[in-house]
């Protein structure tokens, strides 16, 4: 490691300052250590575009200066990074002076930080609720563009706030950024000249395409979606930028107008609403709320759907709504005190590579994986990360002794995302691959890609021990409690050689193993018996087909509805179900046509495992509605009427309410169809009722 500072950590891996030296001569010393690692950082970041710290890191040394300089402001020196927005312009591009400063955002890192910034808000608004506009944080590049008579006539980096860089030619070549304005239906009239300020970003698909097409042409992969969207701008070559996929949304204003006055919007959401309206892309997630308690549950629910964005975001920037407001609050050194960018816990931390080995896995593919020096990542302490295989540990030239940044993204297994090797020392080992399997000593022979390793014996034991984890998996059969050592113990000891035989395990069997208590055992049975009506699409999941995912064993479920009637599906039918390729309806077909799966899947059946079929899926006219009913019907009795309304997903309810969609009236209904006429609540007579079931059915 590098002289990383020592920092204490809140939540989910993000630092704040220790307590800052005592001493002004300690203080000096420390701040001139954090100034030189910051501006190390932002000379790697943004003139070299290959950054050695994540940026959490870098925020907490910031931070830390900033605590420093706020006990010892005599430290707080005109060079000092917090004194200035990060990002000096580079000088290959003509500079431009932004009319009005392009201000940077303060940071919380937690709900108390949160909580500090709207007591701030209100402490100069008053005690009434503050509307705020909540708007994803993109993680990409500020800009900023210059109409004159609705027509682009510039557009420039945001560079250090005062200064930034000429990237017009670039700017011009990004698809959604409007050339000309169109002219407004509503609200004031396009100014002689305004500045639109905005996010450029990639989107993480089109990301994943631009490194495809790297890989395709021997070029090196690009890190992250973020620096290669400020490098692709950042090109001398507009050319260049034309072919890079670059996305932009607009979210606030410069100057309005000769003087540089400010935009005629008594709200934020209004601006937003004028941008769109003039032909700008707009984020649609932003949202306006009210309160602490509404900037809260907005966080909640960005933080909900992060990996769901088309896009990556590393947080949530709450703004004030109103403008008037927002002068009456200013701003802070280079931050207005109207807004502040709520982070989300980071996804990407550094750490060392410690040891590389291989692992077995079901289809008996040797997996490099790099076991790392464990370290908080998106809420996880993560010691494992996967090379995937020896294409890729060659390609990330990922050695044991390296710094690495290790990227978890939600569910996703970590990742070593890069190598930094700008802190490598030279004791740096390149790891050798086994040409026998660890496991079962079998010959391990490599594909003629170089892209999967993988292990000659027929009776691999950690095949089968990989098999069976991957059976008893959560999207599998979920069956609690088979970790690592219980699964290696029953396949060493000989009791289990294939899935069905785990369901005949019994107490004393269990408690006969190493290490296994009677407690231990019985919830081991209890997880077992449990498991046995798992739904169809998870069986099938558990399997382990080689391709079937989640996805694949949710069309096949919904297609075939029974595990036997895959038996007979050959690939031409196969490829009926949605999303099924003939590479893969070969490789299911197979499966099903070998005799000893088959025999596998029978063991399963006979020993009480019950795929359950689909649900039938709640799309009808009653899915989800609250229905009550009513009278004498001819056909069906009251209880059948209901079951038949609730397998099509609706409710049956006792009294008629606003929220009853239907009353279903049949011979003498009485009061409650008087009172449904009067709420204005849909009535159905027994025929329209019979002809909604069998729509439905
Ligand atoms: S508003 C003073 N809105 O975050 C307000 N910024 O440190 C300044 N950013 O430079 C910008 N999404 O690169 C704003 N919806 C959003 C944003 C956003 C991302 C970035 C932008 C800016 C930085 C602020």
């Amino acid at each position: 490691m590098t002289d990383l500072p020592s920092v204490k950590k809140t939540w989910s891996g993000v630092r704040t300052p220790r307590p800052s030296p005592v001493d002004a001569d300690t203080a000096r010393v420390r701040a001139e250590q954090l100034k030189a690692q910051i501006a190390r950082a932002d000379h790697r970041y943004y003139v070299l575009d290959d950054p050695e710290l994540t940026d959490a890191e870098y925020d907490a040394l910031v931070r830390q200066l900033q605590a420093v300089e706020a006990e010892f402001p005599a430290l707080r020196t005109p060079d000092s990074p917090t004194a200035r927005v990060a990002g000096a312009p580079s000088e290959r591009f003509r500079p431009v002076t932004h009319r009005v400063p392009m201000l940077s955002l303060s940071n919380a890192f937690s709900d108390e930080e949160l909580a500090e910034f709207d007591s701030r808000v209100h402490r100069v608004l008053g005690p009434e609720d503050v509307p705020y506009v909540c708007e994803p944080k993109l993680d990409g590049l500020a800009v900023e563009l210059v109409y004159v008579h609705g027509q682009l006539v510039e557009g420039a980096t945001r560079g250090d706030g005062s200064v930034g860089e000429d990237v017009t030619a670039n700017l011009r070549t990004i698809r959604v950024v409007p050339l000309a304005l169109r002219r407004p239906e509503k609200g004031p009239a396009i100014p002689s000249r305004v500045e639109v300020r905005g996010e450029v970003f990639l989107r993480r698909a089109d990301f994943a395409r631009l490194n495809a097409r790297r890989e395709q042409e021997g070029e090196p992969l690009y890190v992250n979606p973020r620096n290669t969207a400020a490098g692709s701008l950042r090109q001398l070559d507009p050319a260049i930028t034309a072919s890079r996929p670059l996305s932009f949304f607009a979210y606030e204003m410069g100057g309005w107008g000769e003087e540089a006055g400010t935009a005629p919007f008594p709200r934020h959401a209004e601006k937003l609403a004028w941008l769109e309206a003039v032909g700008f892309p707009v984020n649609p997630e932003n949202r306006t709320v009210i309160g602490l308690e509404g900037v809260r549950k907005s966080y909640d629910a960005f933080l909900a759907r992060r990996h769901a964005l088309a896009y990556e975001v590393d947080g949530m920037v709450v703004k004030v709504d109103g403008e008037d407001a927002r002068r009456r609050l200013g701003q802070v050194s280079k931050s207005p005190r109207w807004a502040i960018a709520y982070k989300f816990p980071p996804e990407e931390a550094r750490t060392k590579v410690e040891a590389i080995e291989v692992n077995v896995g079901r289809t008996g593919a040797l997996t490099p994986v790099a076991f790392l020096t464990p370290v908080q990542v998106g809420g996880v302490t993560v010691s494992r990360a996967t090379l995937h295989n020896p294409l890729e540990l060659k390609r990330k030239d990922v050695r044991v002794g390296d710094q690495v940044f290790v990227r978890r993204a939600g569910d996703v297994i970590p990742e070593i995302v890069k190598v930094i090797d700008s802190v490598r020392t030279g004791t740096e080992k390149e790891y050798a691959f086994p040409d026998h399997c660890p496991v079962c000593g079998a010959a391990a022979v490599m594909d003629e890609d170089g892209a999967i390793l993988r292990c000659t014996g027929l009776d691999c034991p950690a095949q089968l021990q990989a098999r069976l984890q991957h059976f008893a998996s959560r999207g599998g059969m979920d069956i609690e409690g088979l970790g690592d050592k219980l699964a290696a113990q029953l396949v060493d000891s000989g009791l289990v050689k294939r899935a069905a035989d785990l369901y005949r395990l019994d107490l004393p069997t269990l408690t006969g193993l190493e290490r296994m208590g009677e407690k231990s055992a019985q919830n081991f049975l209890d997880a077992l018996e449990r498991s046995k009506r798992p739904p169809l699409r998870r069986f099938l999941y558990a399997l382990g087909i080689r391709h079937v995912g989640d996805a694949t064993a949710r069309a096949l479920a919904d297609h075939f509805r029974d595990v036997r009637a895959l038996y007979d599906a050959d690939a031409e039918a196969l490829t009926r179900v949605k999303d099924v390729g003939p590479e893969m309806a070969k490789v299911m077909a197979g499966f099903f046509s070998e005799p000893q799966n088959r025999e596998g899947i029978e063991a399963l059946l006979a020993a009480g495992v019950g795929p359950q079929p689909p649900e039938d899926t709640w799309r009808g006219p009653f899915a989800g509605k609250t229905v009550v009913l009513t009278g004498t019907l001819a056909a069906l009795t009251r209880d059948q009427a209901k079951e038949e309304v609730e397998r099509r997903g609706g409710k049956v309810s006792g009294s008629v309410s606003r929220k009853t969609d239907f009353v279903v009236a049949g011979e003498d209904s009485g009061s409650k169809l008087k009172k449904a006429a009067e709420l204005g609540v849909k009535v159905l007579d027994e025929r329209a009722f019979l002809d909604l079931l069998a729509a439905a059915s």
